[in-house]
């Protein structure tokens, strides 16, 4: 798919990988880049530099996105492309004596933001765009949904969790004519990433948002499912399927390593 002359809408466009999305959209023609954030003050700024219009919105919850769909719709026309972004990184710590340490709400929150989200944004759009004979969805998961994130299982499994939604809306609707990538990058340098402590994540390098921003128009006019930022996950991929125990315990032996360095 091209942006160009379409209408789009990014979830955490006030920030980070959302933001370089934000701008790459407008400089691919897109007609109108509607910046959907929490924080309303970022979205407005990143709305005024893309000339494009903001959304406060908490992707968390259902009722926000269903009134942002509603809402971008009636004023704007057809969502060609939803871009659910908008992610958490919580319940991290590569020194825990118990990996299920982090709270309760950790896990409720990352859920509700890392999942629920793609479920409530498919939910208010698939039949739109079926009715309309098709639509694509950005899903911003993480390699840690494909492979694993040490330090943080609630990052892991709901990052996991992300893909497989993913996978479901894509077999679900092809027939609908409607498409689906789910981008998974390593390490790129935004808020998020700095608020963590070094790890695995940032061991192929760290890429800019504009550079992820820059694979995705690529995959999004190949309509690749899979978005690679770091294309080494290719490979971890093939290694983790092709002998799975030996991944988990070349895996434990790199976290080792990093509690010890910790
Ligand atoms: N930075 C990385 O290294 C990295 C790697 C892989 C995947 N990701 C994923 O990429 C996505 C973007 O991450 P980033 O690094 O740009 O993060 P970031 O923290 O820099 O930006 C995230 C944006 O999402 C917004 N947001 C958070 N919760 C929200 C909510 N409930 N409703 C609406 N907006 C909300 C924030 O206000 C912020 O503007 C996330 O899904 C993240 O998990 C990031």
């Amino acid at each position: 798919m091209r942006v160009e002359g379409q209408v789009v809408v990014v979830t955490g466009g006030a920030e980070g990988i959302g933001k370089a999305l934000a701008r790459r959209f407008r400089r691919e023609g897109a007609r109108t880049v509607v910046v959907a954030d929490i924080n309303e003050v970022g979205a407005e700024a990143v709305a005024s530099q893309v000339g494009g219009a903001a959304y406060p919105c908490d992707v968390s919850r259902e009722a926000d996105i269903r009134r942002l769909v509603e809402t971008v719709e009636g004023r704007f026309g057809p969502i060609a492309l939803f871009c659910s972004n908008a992610g958490v990184a919580m319940g991290y710590d590569l020194a825990a004596d118990n990996v299920a340490f982090a709270p309760n709400e950790a896990w409720d929150r990352s859920w509700a933001v890392n999942v629920m989200a793609h479920v409530f944004a498919a939910r208010a759009l698939v039949p739109r765009m079926r009715g309309r004979g098709g639509g694509y969805f950005l899903n911003t998961a993480s390699a840690a949904g494909l492979l694993s994130q040490i330090g943080s299982a609630v990052y892991s499994a709901t990052k996991h969790a992300a893909v497989g939604f993913a996978e479901s809306l894509a077999i679900a609707h092809r027939s609908d004519g409607i498409k689906v990538s789910v981008l998974c990058p390593q390490g790129v340098d935004t808020p998020m990433l700095r608020g963590l402590a070094a790890g695995p994540q940032s061991a192929d390098g760290v890429l800019s948002p504009d550079d992820v921003a820059e694979c995705v128009i690529r995959g999004l006019a190949d309509e690749s499912f899979l978005i690679l930022p770091h294309p080494q996950v290719a490979d971890y991929m093939r290694k983790k399927t092709a002998d799975y125990d030996r991944w988990i315990g070349g895996m434990a032996k790199l976290q080792r390593a990093l509690r010890g360095a910790a």
